[in-house]
Protein backbone atom coordinates (compact mmCIF):
# COMPACT_ATOMS: atom_id res chain seq x y z
CA UNK A 1 0.00 0.00 0.00
CA UNK A 2 1.43 3.32 -1.08
CA UNK A 3 1.25 6.08 1.33
CA UNK A 4 -0.71 9.11 0.15
CA UNK A 5 2.00 12.00 0.88
CA UNK A 6 0.46 15.68 -0.42
CA UNK A 7 2.69 18.56 -0.15
CA UNK A 8 2.38 21.98 -0.63
CA UNK A 9 4.91 23.92 -2.51
CA UNK A 10 4.87 27.54 -1.74
CA UNK A 11 7.07 28.62 -4.78
CA UNK A 12 8.78 32.50 -4.34
CA UNK A 13 5.77 33.71 -1.48
CA UNK A 14 5.65 34.35 2.23
CA UNK A 15 8.34 36.58 3.80
CA UNK A 16 9.61 34.64 7.80
CA UNK A 17 6.63 36.35 9.93
CA UNK A 18 4.11 35.40 7.51
CA UNK A 19 5.64 31.95 7.46
CA UNK A 20 5.21 31.22 11.00
CA UNK A 21 1.79 32.34 11.04
CA UNK A 22 0.79 29.71 8.05
CA UNK A 23 3.06 26.76 10.05
CA UNK A 24 1.23 28.01 13.75
CA UNK A 25 -2.20 27.36 11.96
CA UNK A 26 -1.18 24.32 10.18
CA UNK A 27 0.46 23.39 12.98
CA UNK A 28 -2.85 23.74 15.36
CA UNK A 29 -5.34 22.16 12.56
CA UNK A 30 -3.35 19.07 11.56
CA UNK A 31 -2.27 17.85 14.88
CA UNK A 32 -2.88 14.53 15.37
CA UNK A 33 -2.60 13.80 11.34
CA UNK A 34 -0.75 11.05 10.86
CA UNK A 35 -2.25 8.49 8.31
CA UNK A 36 -0.37 10.20 5.06
CA UNK A 37 2.48 12.00 4.70
CA UNK A 38 2.07 16.12 5.12
CA UNK A 39 5.27 18.10 3.71
CA UNK A 40 5.21 22.11 3.62
CA UNK A 41 8.45 23.73 0.99
CA UNK A 42 8.90 27.40 1.91
CA UNK A 43 11.51 29.39 0.06
CA UNK A 44 14.69 28.88 1.28
CA UNK A 45 14.74 31.88 3.84
CA UNK A 46 12.09 30.22 6.25
CA UNK A 47 13.72 26.67 5.96
CA UNK A 48 15.60 26.97 9.26
CA UNK A 49 12.81 29.02 10.97
CA UNK A 50 10.23 26.39 9.90
CA UNK A 51 12.80 22.67 10.81
CA UNK A 52 12.69 24.59 14.12
CA UNK A 53 9.07 24.66 14.15
CA UNK A 54 8.12 21.70 13.15
CA UNK A 55 10.41 19.12 15.31
CA UNK A 56 8.49 16.36 16.81
CA UNK A 57 5.27 17.52 14.41
CA UNK A 58 3.78 15.22 12.07
CA UNK A 59 4.50 17.97 9.00
CA UNK A 60 8.07 17.23 7.19
CA UNK A 61 10.01 19.72 5.74
CA UNK A 62 11.19 20.18 2.01
CA UNK A 63 13.21 22.31 -0.11
CA UNK A 64 12.33 23.94 -3.87
CA UNK A 65 15.25 22.88 -5.86
CA UNK A 66 18.93 21.97 -5.09
CA UNK A 67 22.13 22.50 -6.56
CA UNK A 68 23.90 18.71 -7.67
CA UNK A 69 27.11 19.66 -6.06
CA UNK A 70 28.19 19.17 -2.27
CA UNK A 71 29.97 22.61 -1.85
CA UNK A 72 32.12 24.99 -4.05
CA UNK A 73 31.95 28.18 -6.16
CA UNK A 74 28.76 28.35 -7.53
CA UNK A 75 26.68 31.55 -6.60
CA UNK A 76 23.42 31.34 -5.57
CA UNK A 77 22.72 28.10 -5.10
CA UNK A 78 21.79 25.52 -1.85
CA UNK A 79 23.58 22.32 -2.00
CA UNK A 80 21.94 19.15 -0.73
CA UNK A 81 24.39 18.97 2.18
CA UNK A 82 23.27 22.54 3.36
CA UNK A 83 19.44 21.25 2.88
CA UNK A 84 20.29 18.09 4.88
CA UNK A 85 21.72 20.38 7.67
CA UNK A 86 18.69 22.35 8.32
CA UNK A 87 16.58 19.67 8.55
CA UNK A 88 15.16 18.47 4.94
CA UNK A 89 13.39 15.32 3.57
CA UNK A 90 12.12 16.09 0.52
CA UNK A 91 13.23 18.58 -2.68
CA UNK A 92 11.67 19.07 -5.47
CA UNK A 93 13.14 19.05 -8.61
CA UNK A 94 12.36 19.74 -12.14
CA UNK A 95 9.28 21.65 -11.24
CA UNK A 96 8.07 23.29 -14.85
CA UNK A 97 8.97 26.72 -13.96
CA UNK A 98 12.54 25.58 -13.36
CA UNK A 99 12.19 23.83 -16.70
CA UNK A 100 10.75 27.43 -18.37
CA UNK A 101 12.44 30.14 -16.78
CA UNK A 102 15.66 28.92 -15.19
CA UNK A 103 16.55 26.53 -18.04
CA UNK A 104 16.40 23.09 -16.80
CA UNK A 105 16.80 20.25 -18.81
CA UNK A 106 16.24 16.43 -18.46
CA UNK A 107 20.53 16.16 -17.55
CA UNK A 108 20.03 18.82 -14.88
CA UNK A 109 17.14 17.33 -13.44
CA UNK A 110 18.94 13.70 -13.55
CA UNK A 111 21.94 15.19 -11.42
CA UNK A 112 19.84 16.81 -9.48
CA UNK A 113 18.16 13.57 -8.67
CA UNK A 114 21.12 11.52 -8.44
CA UNK A 115 22.78 14.20 -5.56
CA UNK A 116 19.67 14.01 -3.30
CA UNK A 117 19.31 10.36 -2.83
CA UNK A 118 23.12 10.32 -2.46
CA UNK A 119 22.85 12.57 0.58
CA UNK A 120 19.94 10.76 1.65
CA UNK A 121 16.84 13.72 0.60
CA UNK A 122 13.73 12.54 -1.10
CA UNK A 123 13.31 13.78 -4.62
CA UNK A 124 9.68 14.80 -5.71
CA UNK A 125 10.33 14.91 -9.60
CA UNK A 126 8.14 16.90 -11.67
CA UNK A 127 6.96 15.90 -15.13
CA UNK A 128 4.49 17.28 -17.55
CA UNK A 129 3.51 18.33 -20.68
CA UNK A 130 2.57 21.36 -22.02
CA UNK A 131 -0.74 22.47 -23.50
CA UNK A 132 0.39 22.94 -27.38
CA UNK A 133 1.85 19.30 -26.72
CA UNK A 134 -0.89 18.25 -25.24
CA UNK A 135 -3.15 19.27 -28.42
CA UNK A 136 -0.65 18.04 -30.60
CA UNK A 137 -1.12 14.77 -28.96
CA UNK A 138 2.37 14.52 -27.55
CA UNK A 139 1.46 14.52 -24.10
CA UNK A 140 2.62 10.87 -23.67
CA UNK A 141 5.38 11.73 -25.37
CA UNK A 142 6.79 14.28 -22.77
CA UNK A 143 5.92 12.29 -20.13
CA UNK A 144 8.05 9.35 -20.96
CA UNK A 145 11.25 11.64 -21.96
CA UNK A 146 11.28 13.55 -18.69
CA UNK A 147 10.57 10.32 -16.73
CA UNK A 148 13.26 8.12 -18.29
CA UNK A 149 15.46 11.44 -18.26
CA UNK A 150 15.38 12.04 -15.19
CA UNK A 151 15.52 8.72 -14.27
CA UNK A 152 18.46 7.68 -15.89
CA UNK A 153 21.32 5.60 -13.96
CA UNK A 154 19.32 5.27 -11.55
CA UNK A 155 19.08 1.82 -9.68
CA UNK A 156 15.29 0.32 -8.81
CA UNK A 157 16.09 0.63 -5.23
CA UNK A 158 16.80 4.59 -5.36
CA UNK A 159 14.04 4.78 -7.40
CA UNK A 160 11.83 3.57 -4.62
CA UNK A 161 12.57 6.85 -2.71
CA UNK A 162 11.41 8.92 -5.61
CA UNK A 163 8.40 10.56 -5.70
CA UNK A 164 6.81 11.26 -9.28
CA UNK A 165 4.83 14.74 -9.51
CA UNK A 166 2.69 14.62 -12.81
CA UNK A 167 2.20 18.17 -13.32
CA UNK A 168 0.43 19.06 -16.77
CA UNK A 169 1.57 22.78 -16.93
CA UNK A 170 -1.65 24.06 -18.58
CA UNK A 171 -3.36 23.01 -15.63
CA UNK A 172 -0.79 24.78 -12.79
CA UNK A 173 -1.95 28.34 -11.61
CA UNK A 174 -4.39 28.60 -14.00
CA UNK A 175 -7.74 27.14 -12.06
CA UNK A 176 -7.72 24.15 -14.64
CA UNK A 177 -7.40 20.93 -13.25
CA UNK A 178 -6.67 18.02 -15.52
CA UNK A 179 -9.70 15.89 -14.95
CA UNK A 180 -9.54 12.53 -12.83
CA UNK A 181 -9.92 10.73 -15.74
CA UNK A 182 -7.12 12.72 -17.62
CA UNK A 183 -4.93 12.76 -14.62
CA UNK A 184 -5.36 8.73 -13.94
CA UNK A 185 -4.75 8.42 -17.50
CA UNK A 186 -1.67 10.07 -17.34
CA UNK A 187 -0.53 8.38 -13.78
CA UNK A 188 -1.37 4.99 -14.92
CA UNK A 189 0.90 5.33 -18.34
CA UNK A 190 3.58 6.84 -15.99
CA UNK A 191 2.77 3.31 -13.61
CA UNK A 192 3.59 1.60 -17.15
CA UNK A 193 6.72 2.82 -18.13
CA UNK A 194 7.99 2.31 -14.56
CA UNK A 195 7.09 -1.41 -14.90
CA UNK A 196 9.26 -1.18 -18.61
CA UNK A 197 11.89 0.34 -17.02
CA UNK A 198 11.95 -0.89 -13.57
CA UNK A 199 9.68 -3.97 -12.61
CA UNK A 200 6.72 -4.52 -10.48
CA UNK A 201 7.80 -4.25 -7.21
CA UNK A 202 9.27 0.01 -8.33
CA UNK A 203 6.13 0.56 -10.69
CA UNK A 204 3.96 -0.44 -7.87
CA UNK A 205 5.76 1.14 -4.54
CA UNK A 206 6.30 4.25 -6.22
CA UNK A 207 4.42 7.26 -5.46
CA UNK A 208 3.03 9.18 -8.09
CA UNK A 209 1.27 12.94 -6.79
CA UNK A 210 -0.29 15.12 -9.36
CA UNK A 211 -0.24 19.01 -9.27
CA UNK A 212 -2.14 21.71 -10.78
CA UNK A 213 -4.96 23.59 -9.80
CA UNK A 214 -5.45 21.10 -6.66
CA UNK A 215 -8.27 22.54 -4.81
CA UNK A 216 -10.31 21.32 -1.75
CA UNK A 217 -12.96 21.20 -4.16
CA UNK A 218 -11.25 18.85 -6.53
CA UNK A 219 -8.96 17.10 -3.94
CA UNK A 220 -11.58 13.79 -3.39
CA UNK A 221 -11.89 13.01 -6.72
CA UNK A 222 -8.68 12.95 -7.48
CA UNK A 223 -7.05 10.79 -4.56
CA UNK A 224 -9.94 8.33 -5.06
CA UNK A 225 -8.44 6.96 -8.50
CA UNK A 226 -5.83 3.81 -8.16
CA UNK A 227 -3.24 5.28 -9.49
CA UNK A 228 -3.10 9.03 -7.58
CA UNK A 229 -1.27 8.91 -4.30
CA UNK A 230 -1.19 12.34 -3.29
CA UNK A 231 -0.71 16.07 -4.57
CA UNK A 232 1.15 18.36 -5.17
CA UNK A 233 -0.06 21.92 -4.06
CA UNK A 234 1.24 25.13 -4.92
CA UNK A 235 -1.79 28.56 -4.91
CA UNK A 236 -3.64 26.56 -2.18
CA UNK A 237 -1.04 25.44 0.36
CA UNK A 238 -0.49 29.33 1.21
CA UNK A 239 -4.47 30.00 2.77
CA UNK A 240 -5.05 27.15 6.41
CA UNK A 241 -8.17 26.97 5.41
CA UNK A 242 -7.34 25.39 1.66
CA UNK A 243 -4.52 23.63 2.75
CA UNK A 244 -6.25 21.57 5.67
CA UNK A 245 -9.34 20.71 4.05
CA UNK A 246 -6.97 19.19 0.78
CA UNK A 247 -4.89 16.85 3.53
CA UNK A 248 -8.11 15.74 5.42
CA UNK A 249 -10.05 15.57 2.12
CA UNK A 250 -6.94 13.26 1.13
CA UNK A 251 -7.27 11.40 4.55
CA UNK A 252 -9.92 8.37 3.29
CA UNK A 253 -7.44 6.97 0.99
CA UNK A 254 -4.72 7.18 3.23
CA UNK A 255 -6.20 5.49 6.18
P1 LIG B 1 -0.94 25.26 -8.42
O1 LIG B 1 0.60 24.85 -8.56
O2 LIG B 1 -1.53 24.36 -7.37
O3 LIG B 1 -0.92 26.70 -7.99
O4 LIG B 1 -1.57 25.05 -9.76
C1 LIG B 1 0.98 23.51 -8.52
C2 LIG B 1 2.49 23.41 -8.64
O5 LIG B 1 3.08 24.18 -9.39
O6 LIG B 1 3.12 22.53 -7.99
Amino acid sequence: MRRVIIAGNWKMNKTISESIELVNGLKRELFGVESIDIVLIPPYTALSGISDMLTDSNIELGAQDLHWEEKGAFTGEVSPVMLKDVGVKYVVIGHSERRTYFGETNETVNKKVKAALREGLLPIMCIGEHLEEREAGKAFDVIEDHLRGGLKGIAGEDALKIVIAYEPVWAIGTGKTATPEQAEEAHKYIRGLLAKIYDKTVAEGLRIQYGGSVKPENIKELINEPDIDGALVGGASLKVEQFVPIVKGSLKKGA
